[in-house]
């Protein structure tokens, strides 16, 4: 039975939404792990997030993952015995207007862990990646063994992520294991994604832009189960493994945004429906079995519209968290250049 207990754990993005969940399940499971989270706090990165898990357990480290020598730094002053990463440009909208970064941190940053992993005696990195890789499937469901087809500039710069942790495997028996994980959602979502966005925006008594009439099919899944499926990963996963961690819950984006319609109280008039900004890359469905993680004694716990609507109820109880987030010029830009052509003077 694989052993956390004396285990030193470099958590890459722990301060952002996945990995600060990640922390806490690790946290709560493992109470004797020392936990470094190591983050570059870019925009999605928030201390606030965090700043009740730091202690002497836990720590934090100021780094980017693309930085070699501030990587190893970390894991040689800390004695890691085990990675996992979440660092990552992750936002499909933002990489369509510039996608450089995505490729610095979720191409290069993962080739410098996967060194450090095999150079500095790693014994076991989980890399964290997405469904999104394998592309659009309108019928049937994505396996470990379908073909990579990404579609976005994010999803791609995911992709050649995978590839390097794949390759240092073979080349060099390199211990990583890949998870590609469902859309997520939770508390402390940084509010540009679907359901934070959508949910900050509602709260606030603002329009939300949906794409065409919502038809795009997602498999969600809440950020515990998420977090869950990346602990038993790193725990049972066979190194060179790549694993699929989704629950098969596949819904349309308008049946999310009726449940948010009525879990904030608004009507469908806050709902303007604009042509898709991502044209030709918009995935139409996203399926995809995890029988590997299931088999490794995982298993999703927890009822979508619950959750979400308990999620909806955590934004409404935690402005003190958003607020701050959204009045910052690397929100309020972003939303502007994105949307505000759709948006006009709903904005
Ligand atoms: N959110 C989802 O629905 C979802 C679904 C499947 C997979 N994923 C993957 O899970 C991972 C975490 O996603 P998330 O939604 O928590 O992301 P996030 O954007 O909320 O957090 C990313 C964190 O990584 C940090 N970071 C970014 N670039 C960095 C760098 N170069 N060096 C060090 N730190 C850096 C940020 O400061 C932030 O704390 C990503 O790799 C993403 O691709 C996300």
């Amino acid at each position: 039975m694989p052993d956390l207990s004396n285990a030193v754990l470099m958590v890459c993005g722990g301060a952002g939404f996945i990995g600060s969940h990640f922390v806490r399940i690790v946290r709560k499971y493992h109470p004797t792990t020392r936990i470094v989270i190591y983050d570059a706090l870019t925009y999605a990165g928030n201390l606030t997030t965090i700043q009740d898990l730091l202690d002497e357990q836990t720590t934090f480290v100021h780094g980017k993952i693309q930085d070699s020598t501030a990587v190893e730094g970390a894991i040689t002053a800390n004695e890691v015995t085990h990675i996992v990463n979440f660092a990552a440009e992750s936002h499909n909208d933002r990489s369509i207007l510039d996608s450089g970064s995505f490729i610095q941190s979720n191409v290069f940053g993962v080739y410098v862990l996967c060194e450090a992993t095999r150079k500095l005696g790693i014994t076991k990195f989980v890399h964290v990646s997405t469904d999104e890789v394998y592309g659009s499937i309108n019928e049937g469901k994505f396996t470990e063994d379908s073909p990579i087809m990404p579609n976005t500039p994010y999803s791609s710069s995911k992709a050649g992520g995978d590839l390097q942790a794949r390759a240092h495997h073979i080349t060099y028996k390199t211990p990583v294991c890949v998870t590609r994980g469902g859309n997520t959602y939770g508390p402390y979502q940084y509010p540009e994604k679907l359901i934070s966005y959508f949910t900050v925006r509602l709260l606030m008594g603002k329009k939300v832009p949906l794409y065409g009439e919502g038809n795009q099919v997602r498999e969600w899944m809440h950020v515990e189960d998420h977090a869950r499926g990346i602990l038993a990963v790193l725990l049972h996963g066979e190194p060179g493994g790549v694993y699929n961690v989704g629950d098969e819950n596949e819904r349309p984006n308008r049946e999310i945004v009726r449940i948010l319609l009525e879990e904030t109280g608004r009507g469908d008039d806050l709902v303007k429906r604009i042509e898709d900004p991502r044209k030709g890359a918009h995935d139409t469905r996203y399926s995809m079995t995890s029988n590997l993680t299931r088999a490794l004694g995982w298993k999703p716990e927890k009822d979508f519209e619950t959750e979400l609507r308990n999620t909806v109820r955590w934004y409404r109880d935690n402005e003190w968290w958003w607020q701050p987030i959204i009045a910052k010029p690397e929100y309020t830009d972003f939303i502007r250049n994105f949307y505000g052509k759709y948006l006009g003077e709903d904005l």
